[in-house]
């Protein structure tokens, strides 16, 4: 069992989706931790409910990103975590934090990377006119949004979309990818090495794409 913190600021869907897949027995993995930079982020209270500790530092506390990064490190060292997990964290993070976790710090960003990183990216695949969106995990580097590619889901645009509705195709299809990027982790399948992903997924028949729509929408 490999131990997990995850790092929010808001709604918390894929960090409940990572906690049903645990809670299921799906998943090799002990969500030892959720925090949050926020005190108001909504997934800390599913979190509680959950019965996962939990705990919040507060950006607007810190003086610099540096002061931020130390405090938000010692926090998540406190529950000695095999792996930390982004999902859905607002803050960028700085070199030295980065580098202090190189290989066990990983991330979900909505959209095909390196497609749209940033904010907004819904809106932005529309007014590009892609045929083609999804959502990215990837192991986070001092590159944003840019780091080494685990994998990835892709879902259709089709006509009549707007943002609702793509943004829902797309965080569907998160909460699948992620729960199966921490599985591959947690078995020893996925690592970092030399910048770039080591994935045995070969006996796996997703393999490290998924088109969940490839038949239809
Ligand atoms: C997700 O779309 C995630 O990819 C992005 O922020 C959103 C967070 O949603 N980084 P939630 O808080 O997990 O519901």
């Amino acid at each position: 069992m490999i131990r997990v913190v995850i790092l929010i600021s808001g709604r918390g869907s894929n960090m409940a989706s990572l906690l049903a897949t645990v809670e299921a027995g799906d998943l090799p993995a002990r969500i030892v931790g959720v925090l949050a930079n926020r005190a108001d982020a909504a997934g800390l209270a599913s979190a509680r409910a959950s019965g996962v500790p939990t705990g919040v530092v507060d950006h607007r506390q810190y003086a610099s990103r540096d002061a931020f990064d130390t405090a938000m490190a010692a926090a998540i060292d406190g529950f000695a975590p095999d792996l930390v997990v982004l999902a859905g964290f607002m803050r960028i993070l700085g070199e030295a934090f980065v580098r202090h976790y190189q290989g066990r710090l990983i991330n979900i960003h909505p959209s095909l990377l390196p497609a749209f990183p940033g904010l907004h990216t819904h809106r932005r695949a529309l007014a590009e006119g892609v045929r083609v969106h999804g959502c990215t995990v990837h192991f986070v580097t001092a590159d944003l949004d840019h780091g080494p590619i685990i994998v990835q889901a892709a879902v259709p645009v089709v006509d009549g979309d707007d943002e609702a509705t793509l943004a829902a195709r797309v965080l569907a299809q998160e909460h699948r990818v992620y729960p199966l990027a921490v599985r591959w982790f947690a078995e020893s399948r996925l690592r970092l090495g030399d910048g770039r992903v080591l994935l045995d997924a070969a006996q796996d028949a997703t393999g490290a794409l998924i088109v969940p729509h490839a038949a239809g929408v």
